[in-house]
Order: structure tokens, then C-alpha cells, then sequence
């Protein structure tokens, strides 16, 4: 049930964010979300911290880490902006930025399955560590991989 819920709200944020809907709508507060079962903005945070951690600690993410080109710590907080939204909370980096069009911000990298993987084993690692039902854990993990695929140009 549970799994049900996130992977639907997610899907949800998915559609609106890439077919360029209008997604300053306001939250429901009757409506718990992905991120609020999750733990809110503390967790979210940790996720992009960790996220960033595993990407500089591995040795097979290091292609990955060589294709950025701002300060992890800029990268980090953009991260976490945009997760903040994804999961149904504050829409931090749509205030910041403007529409998130993520594939289009992507192009500038060459994004190959091999990248993708990196990015994944990176955020797996994250979530793992981060958010405590493993069936939040995979709600979260399913929906971000369709995603990461989709960040694919190559
Ligand atoms: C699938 C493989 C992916 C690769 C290889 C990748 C790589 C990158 C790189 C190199 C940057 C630029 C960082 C910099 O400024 O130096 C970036 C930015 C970003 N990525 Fe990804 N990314 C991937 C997937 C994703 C996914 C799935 C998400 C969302 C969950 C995401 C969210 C972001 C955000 C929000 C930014 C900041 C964009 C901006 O405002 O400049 N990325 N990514």
C-alpha cells in the first residue's frame, strides 16, 4: 500500500516535471506525501550529502565525479533542492532555478548506461543509508531509476 502511494506520487512529479506542467501548485496538507513518510527535509538533505560522499569515496564513480564541473558543495545543495520538490515537498529549486527541464540540463554531459550506473550505485547507497522503511527504500529507488534513465543522451 505504501509502496503503491510514493511510487504514484513520484510517477506523479515525473509527468508534471517533464511535460512542463505548471508545479508551483501548493501542497495538501491533508495529504501526507513521499516526503513527509520519509522524514522531511532532514532526510532529504542527508540523501544528497551521502549521495555526494559515495560519488568522491568509490573508486568506480570517479568518472562521474570528473565530469562535474561546479564545487561538490554547489552541486550538493542543487540536489537537494530539487529532491525537495520530486518528493512532494517545498519546490526549492524550481523558486531557485525555474523549471527543472533536467534531460535539457543534462545534455551538456555525455551520459552513457556506464554513467548512469555510477550515478545510480551513488544514490542506491544513499537512500539506503538514509531512509529507514525499505519500502520507502524501493518506492524511491524504482521511481529515481526511471529518471536517471531518462537522463541518458548516448
Ligand atoms: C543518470 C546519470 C546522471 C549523471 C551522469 C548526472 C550528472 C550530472 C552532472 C555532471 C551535473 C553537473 C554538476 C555541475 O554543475 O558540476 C548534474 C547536475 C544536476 N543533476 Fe544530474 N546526473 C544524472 C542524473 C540525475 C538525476 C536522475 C537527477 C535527479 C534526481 C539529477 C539531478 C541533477 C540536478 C538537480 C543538477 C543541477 C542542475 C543545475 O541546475 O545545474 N541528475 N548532473
Amino acid at each position: 500500500m505504501l509502496i503503491k502511494q510514493i511510487f504514484g506520487m513520484v510517477m506523479n512529479w515525473l509527468k508534471k516535471i517533464f511535460s512542463k506542467q505548471d508545479t508551483q501548485q501548493e501542497r495538501d496538507p491533508e495529504q501526507s506525501n513521499a516526503y513527509d513518510l520519509i522524514g522531511g527535509d532532514k532526510v532529504i538533505r542527508a540523501i544528497a550529502h551521502e549521495f555526494y560522499q559515495q560519488m568522491q569515496q568509490r573508486p568506480e564513480t570517479q568518472p562521474l565525479l570528473a565530469i562535474h564541473r561546479s564545487p561538490i558543495a554547489e552541486s550538493e545543495t542543487k540536489l537537494y533542492e530539487f529532491l525537495s520538490g520530486w518528493l512532494g515537498g517545498p519546490q526549492l529549486y524550481q523558486q531557485k532555478h525555474g523549471n527543472p527541464a533536467l534531460r535539457a540540463r543534462h545534455m551538456p554531459f555525455s551520459i552513457d548506461e556506464s554513467m548512469r550506473d555510477q550515478w545510480l550505485i551513488c544514490m542506491r547507497a544513499a537512500v539506503d543509508k538514509c531512509v529507514k522503511k525499505p519500502e520507502h527504500r524501493l518506492a524511491i529507488i524504482q521511481a529515481i531509476s526511471t529518471l536517471a534513465d531518462h537522463m541518458r543522451n548516448q
